[in-house]
């Protein structure tokens, strides 16, 4: 038997950071996707074919003590650990503890840009062994095994990016739970500064500054919790799409500054958002957790100049659509 499973990447579009600490956030499942293919092997290892995950390929395969890299690596080496963790914790949600599973993995969404790629490869490495195992998990049980493989992984998660790479579409997330926003189309373009940023490194940095001075960082979160909360309000109320979008833009560019504030943008970032800015956009602001990665513009009749400004100023411009589908499972072959 194999599964295949699909999960797509996501952009937060406001509350990244300030989520961890129980604010809300609003983020939307995009059209790009990671795919997972689980099979049983002979062994008891855990094998994972990492052919196209948009950085060089690999495959490595583990047992309890040894681990076996059969092609090269790099940054791909960070999925694994997420892979790894999705396949135990399903291993041990189940009575199949012992078996050994293959998992291939094919992906479009490039690894560190803020897209949410290692929640995107948990979701559709759990979607895809729990049906080999024979299990029926919902889509929001899912999510919650991707939250606990991100906690395992990474320490500290508010588990935004694995509910909504699950669930799809445009959700509101607080404390871990979530609710539908009515969809939207919007007019985005997405600009990679082709570096990465650490999550984890990023929270914690966040977390020290935080502790070292409460007084100051209290109210930025704070802050960010409130335009949260009226950009929820503008998306759900009764204003014409233009005044909506013209509000939901300011919102973006002063949760821009507010991310700014606690060290998480970058240069490259900063010259991003500025050049979207400049060509049009209502509104640009960092996506994800800052440190390189992405950032994205709201830019309603002005996608094509938006994109091209932030190819000139050196990013990669990616015209990007909310996807309505979270997990997927693609196929099942007996
Ligand atoms: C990462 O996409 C978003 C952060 O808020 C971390 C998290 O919510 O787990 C930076």
């Amino acid at each position: 038997m194999r599964v295949t499973a699909s999960a797509p990447a996501k952009i937060i579009l406001f509350g990244e950071h300030s989520v961890v600490y129980g604010k809300p956030a609003i983020a939307a499942a995009i059209d790009l996707r990671t795919y997972v293919t689980a099979r049983f092997n002979e062994n008891r290892r855990i094998k994972i074919e990492a052919r196209d995950i948009k950085t060089p390929g690999l495959i490595v395969s583990f047992s309890e003590n040894e681990i076996y890299f059969e092609s090269d690596y790099g940054k791909a080496a960070e999925v694994l650990s997420y892979v790894r963790q999705a396949i135990e914790l399903v291993r041990e949600e189940s009575d199949r503890s012992g078996k050994g599973v293959t998992v291939s993995i094919t992906s479009q969404i490039p690894v560190g840009a803020g897209l949410g790629s290692s929640a995107a490869v948990a979701v559709a490495t759990i979607g895809a062994v729990s049906r080999l195992f024979g299990l029926e998990l919902s889509p929001e049980e899912v999510g919650k095994l991707g939250h606990r493989v991100e906690l395992l992984v990474q320490g500290a998660s508010s588990g935004i990016d694995p509910t909504v790479s699950a669930i799809g579409g445009f959700i509101h997330y607080q404390n871990g739970s979530f609710e539908h926003l009515p969809f939207m189309e919007l007019p985005l373009v997405v600009g990679y500064t082709g570096s990465s940023g650490s999550t984890k490194e990023l929270v914690a940095m966040v977390r020290e500054s935080y502790e070292d001075m409460p007084e100051v960082i209290g109210p930025i979160l704070n802050s960010m919790g409130m335009l949260v909360g009226k950009a929820k309000d503008v998306i759900t109320g009764e204003h014409g799409v233009d005044l909506k979008f013209g509000l939901l833009g300011r919102l973006m560019n002063v949760n821009h500054g507010l991310l700014d504030a606690l060290g998480v943008s970058t240069k490259k970032l900063s010259e991003l958002v500025y050049a979207a800015r400049v060509a049009g956009a209502l509104g640009a602001k960092i996506t994800g957790a800052g440190g390189g990665g992405c950032m994205y513009a709201l830019a309603p009749k002005r996608q094509s100049e938006v994109a091209t400004a932030i190819k000139i100023a050196g990013g990669t411009p990616m015209i990007t659509r909310i996807s309505r589908d979270g997990l997927r499972i693609e196929e099942v072959e007996r």
